[in-house]
């Protein structure tokens, strides 16, 4: 099973009280109940997944947003049905999570009935982990396919200038008795939300993620930030991070090709665009006969001969499930840091702060 590496956890909190904790920062910085609701859970389902790069931590950087006026606490999306099967939503300059979530709900709604359904966002924000929509989406029994785009952060293949974003791309899909299919990947050889995270922790980072301002591999997050991230795969993650701005960007009508404000430059509005489609699994064959042809992919990968020095195959996704039921149980691990920093912004609102509990 992945668990934490112990050198960096100094307290656990219980999700429950993270979730809260969460929430009542947003409603203290003027956030309505029902869209703190939403954003909390959101960031809470990343830091469970142990994605920690995209989880409560952001909240002081999506607060610093609101306080600047570059993102509205109070906006709420508005849907509009273009066909049947495709609706536009706008997301107001809201949280991220706000109109990705009327997009999927109503892309899944959409697939329900057409079997396909297609959502575009455009005057977004960043949403965090996208993994959150894909498990939205399984626990409706729906295949999902969900892109957004994301402030310019590497070069183009070839290329000097910062053009295309860390842009995730990710997928789902249900199956039955085994673990759902979630592959939620950044086209660059890391997320640059590690980076972030290895800087707060005072950590170094593996070289082969950054170059630094002048073109050198580094391990320092502070010279990585100055310099630009790496694509995995050269020309491919190049040109799947392009392909994340066509879709979300381009065709949704938010900014692209460089002009997605990055979430810690609280100097102006975002305008991130997102893509979210969701797909009804049993179009083709009864949907049990789908589920069993997922556990048998399942079965296959992860029983696949390993190849050695491999203690254990894992399925995409698989290592996020693991330690979402190792923290669902043992608490969120959070470093004395980060958690001074997220009582800071607590108190600067009145809200509770966050005590140890476990
Ligand atoms: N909203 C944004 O703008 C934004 C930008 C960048 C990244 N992100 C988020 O950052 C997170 C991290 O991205 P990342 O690319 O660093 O992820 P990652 O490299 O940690 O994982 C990528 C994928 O590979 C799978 N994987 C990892 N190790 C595996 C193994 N040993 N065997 C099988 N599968 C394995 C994971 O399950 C995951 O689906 C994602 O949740 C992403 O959505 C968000």
């Amino acid at each position: 099973m992945a668990t934490d590496a112990p050198q960096a956890i100094l307290s656990r909190y219980s999700h429950e009280k993270v979730y809260d904790f969460a929430k009542g920062i947003l409603i203290g910085n003027n956030v309505p109940e029902d869209s703190a609701k939403t954003v909390a859970r959101c960031l809470v389902a990343a830091d469970l997944r142990g994605v920690d790069t995209h989880g409560v931590n952001r909240i002081p950087s999506y607060m610093e947003r609101v306080r600047q006026n570059v993102l509205d606490p109070r906006a709420v999306p508005e849907l509009t049905a273009v066909t049947p099967v495709v609706a536009q939503v706008d997301g107001k300059n809201s949280f991220g999570s706000l109109g990705a979530t009327m997009a999927i709900d109503h892309a899944i709604e959409a697939a329900k009935i057409y079997g396909i359904g297609m959502a575009s966002v455009n005057h977004s924000n960043h949403y965090g982990m996208a993994a959150w929509i894909c498990q939205r989406a399984i626990e409706s029994d729906m295949m999902s396919l969900v892109f957004t785009n994301s402030s310019p952060a590497l070069p183009v293949w070839g290329g000097k200038e910062k053009v295309i974003g860390t842009s995730p791309i990710a997928c789902g899909a249900p199956a039955g008795h085994t673990k759902p299919f979630i592959l939620d990947m950044a086209p660059t050889v890391a997320a640059r939300g590690k980076i972030y995270k290895a800087k707060r922790r005072d950590e170094k980072i593996p070289l082969g993620w950054a170059l630094d301002k002048d073109g050198r591999p580094t391990d320092d997050p502070a010279a990585a930030l100055g310099g630009v991230m790496l694509p995995m795969g050269g020309p491919k993650g190049s040109g799947l991070g392009i392909m994340m701005d066509v879709f979300s960007g381009v065709l949704s009508g938010s900014a692209f090709a460089g002009g997605v404000t990055n979430p810690y430059d609280a100097s102006k509005a975002a305008n991130v665009g997102h893509f979210i489609v969701a797909i009804k699994p049993d179009l083709f064959m009864s949907l049990e006969e789908f589920k069993d042809r997922m556990d048998y992919l399942y079965q296959k990968v992860v029983g696949s001969e390993r190849a050695a020095g491999v203690e254990k195959i894992y399925y995409p996704g698989e290592i996020e499930i693991d330690r979402e039921e190792d923290r669902r149980r043992n608490g969120i691990p959070f470093t004395a840091g980060e958690i001074k920093t997220l009582n800071a912004e607590a108190e600067m609102v009145g809200a509770a702060r966050l005590e140890v509990d476990m």
